[in-house]
């Protein structure tokens, strides 16, 4: 099973002192105790409108993976402007609902653990992400077939820095990087026939970074 691949769509990335701005003066405030999360987390899309962008149970009130009728996304303010090529990817991504995005300034360790599954079931590597920081040949992100097996360290490439990864079947989690590691978290419904032909181009193009378990 494939549980690692970039994916080939080229990204240039925001500035990264800015991404690190808008986090720093962003991020939500009561994450840990709510999800124990404790990288800083900014959300920057939601299908669902948002009271309050710092507050964890405003902005993940939606936890379903059914498709709905209104295919709208909701941004907080000045998102669309200040991070534009990320708005735009999100509709590249081979999702047939995008269900938000957030902004993830990493801080501590994030020890090996699974994500929620989504009920749809996609094929591997199913969670689409994005290194946004100068962290390329990275040794923090991490992958693991027993969650307290040997890690993977995946390879991110700095001109395709969107990586798929299995994120339900097996474990990830992040070493600690203190200088600013910046990634996009990416959720949606995906459409799996978009997805499979995104990640058979990907492999084929990627196949020395590619992982198998
Ligand atoms: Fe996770």
């Amino acid at each position: 099973m494939i549980v690692y691949t970039p994916i080939d769509i080229p990204l240039r990335v925001p500035d990264h002192a800015l991404l690190v701005d808008y986090i720093e003066n962003n991020y939500i405030t009561n994450l840990q105790s709510t999800y124990g999360y404790t990288s800083l987390l900014a959300g920057i899309a939601s299908r669902t409108p948002v009271d309050d962008w710092r507050n964890a149970n405003h902005v993940f009130s939606d936890s379903s993976y059914e498709q709905t009728d209104n295919p709208v996304l909701y941004f907080p303010p000045r998102v669309i402007s200040l991070f534009p090529e990320l708005i735009k990817l999100l509709y590249k991504l081979p999702y047939k609902q995008v269900l938000g995005a957030a902004l993830s300034l990493h801080t501590k360790y994030l020890a090996p653990h699974d994500d929620d599954t989504d009920t749809n079931n996609p094929s591997s590597p199913e969670r689409y992400n994005i290194l946004l920081s100068p962290h390329y040949g990275q040794d923090s992100f991490f992958i693991c077939k027993e969650v307290d097996g040997p890690r993977d360290y995946p390879t991110i490439l700095k001109d395709y820095p969107i990586y798929a990864f299995n994120n339900k079947d097996i474990y990830h989690g992040a070493d600690p990087v203190l200088d600013h590691r910046v990634i996009m978290i990416c959720s949606g419904i995906i459409d799996e026939e978009k997805h499979r032909a995104l990640i058979a181009r990907s492999v084929e193009k990627f196949k020395d970074y590619v992982i198998q378990y």
